[in-house]
């Protein structure tokens, strides 16, 4: 053998008589040694770097991906890293390492390096990864909104991550089953607007006047994993099949706020003929072949589209086009008309949808 050869058998040999004697301690209550947080979180910010070398950062200007960040965060991250309006809890300050308050470091970090982070948490810590990997549209709006965080006080952070009247109580790191039907509401209110009707942008989507079997779907395919958010599916994993029910029960009787007006009388114009007679030559059936504004459902598993907010169709029938959405057992219906659509299209018969009444 040569000296090589022993030198690295003696030092494995060391290696493993410590690791199996026990002596290394993994306790989490006196922190690390400086040289070791200085040298992991080195590795941290390297390798957050290059791997994150090649990914483009849309624009993140747009006000309705802020609130949507927002919303998350006040469910998602504030129960770690605190916010504005309230300190981190004392119990994660036992975590080592511990999360930190996060607006204090944003600076830190370029947009692609949070979203980076936010996309794939960090290995040997407590910070989670997202827990929908089709949606890197709701990461990017969770960026949007990280870079807004250090300017934010506390008045301007609630403002963003509550609608008016909502309940401050509200962290998915309690995992208790949600019994209180009201205090379950107000939790949904938080980011889909009081009673429903929505927040003035298409951050979220207008629950009220919506059919009650399709709201149940729905949140049984985000609870099953079979509609992709990483948003909504840990919100409607904490809700019971009864719970379910009562919820749809109440969004489908609030009145609808009236339809969306947009200025582009055209587009609407175009929508409104896809709506009422498809496009034969591309193989498009009317839309409302299913989708019924007012008036009588044809089928109550189907949704109703007046009255919703365009981004938030346009996003939809992007995400069916795509194969990112997932959905009930129903979303096999739609997902081949999504694709047939161009994006204009797309846009023509959310603009028209929008601006109906519900
Ligand atoms: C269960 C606790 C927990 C939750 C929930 C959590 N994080 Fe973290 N996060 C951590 C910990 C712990 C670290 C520190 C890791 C380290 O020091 O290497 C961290 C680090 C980060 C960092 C890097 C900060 C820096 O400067 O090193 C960012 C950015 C971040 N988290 C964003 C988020 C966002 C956004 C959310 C919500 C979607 C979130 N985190 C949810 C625990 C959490
Ligand atoms: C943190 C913000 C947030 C909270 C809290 C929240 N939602 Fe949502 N919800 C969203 C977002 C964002 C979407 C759109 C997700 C997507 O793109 O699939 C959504 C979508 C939905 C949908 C599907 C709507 C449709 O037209 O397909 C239903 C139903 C729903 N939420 C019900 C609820 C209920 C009930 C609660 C309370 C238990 C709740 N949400 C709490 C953010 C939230
Ligand atoms: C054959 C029936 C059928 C036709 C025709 C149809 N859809 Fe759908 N659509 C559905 C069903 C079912 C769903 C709900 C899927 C689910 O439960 O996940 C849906 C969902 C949607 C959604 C998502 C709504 C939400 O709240 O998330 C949009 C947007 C949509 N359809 C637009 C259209 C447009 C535009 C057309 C016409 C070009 C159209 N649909 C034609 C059956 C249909």
């Amino acid at each position: 053998m040569s000296r090589k050869a022993a030198l690295a058998a003696i030092a494995g040999t060391v290696l493993v008589i410590i690791v199996m004697s026990g002596i290394i301690p993994i306790n989490a209550s006196s922190g690390h040694w400086r040289l070791t947080a200085f040298v992991l979180d080195l590795t941290k910010r390297r390798s957050v770097d290059t791997h994150s070398f090649f990914i483009a950062a849309p624009p993140l200007d747009d006000p309705a991906w802020v609130m949507k960040g927002a919303g998350h965060y006040e469910s998602g991250c504030a129960s770690c890293h605190g916010s504005p309006a309230a300190p981190r809890p004392r119990v994660v300050m036992g975590m080592t390492p511990h999360p930190p308050f996060l607006p204090e470091r944003i600076r830190r970090w370029l947009p692609r390096e949070l979203f980076y982070l936010v996309k794939h948490g960090i290995k040997f810590t407590a910070m989670p990864a997202w827990p929908a990997h089709s949606r890197d549209d709701e990461i990017w709006a969770m960026v949007a909104f990280l870079r807004r965080l250090p300017e934010l006080d506390g008045a301007g952070y609630r403002a963003l991550a509550f609608s008016a009247r909502a309940n401050p109580v509200d962290s998915l790191l309690s995992d208790t089953r949600v019994e209180e039907d009201e205090a379950t509401r107000e939790r949904c209110d938080r980011c889909h607007g009081h009673d429903g009707k929505g927040r003035g942008v298409a951050a979220f989507p207008r629950l009220a006047g919506q059919n009650a079997d399709y709201i149940v779907r729905a949140l049984q395919a985000y609870a099953r994993q079979e509609r992709w958010s990483g948003m909504m599916m840990p919100v409607a994993a904490s809700l019971d099949d009864r719970a379910m029910r009562n919820l749809a029960t109440y969004y489908a009787s609030r009145q609808a706020d009236a339809g969306i007006e947009s200025v582009d009388g055209a587009a609407i114009a175009r929508g409104a003929a896809i709506a009422n007679n498809g496009i034969p030559a591309q193989d498009v059936p009317a839309c409302h072949a299913c989708h019924v504004d007012g008036g009588d459902a044809r089928n109550l598993a189907f949704p109703r589209l007046s009255g919703q907010f365009a981004e938030y169709l346009v996003l939809q029938l992007q995400l069916f086009a795509e194969g990112r959405r997932g959905g009930s057992s129903f979303a096999a219906l739609m997902q081949p008309i999504a694709e047939r659509l161009t994006p204009e299209q797309r846009r023509d018969a959310a603009a028209y949808f929008a601006s109906a009444r519900r």
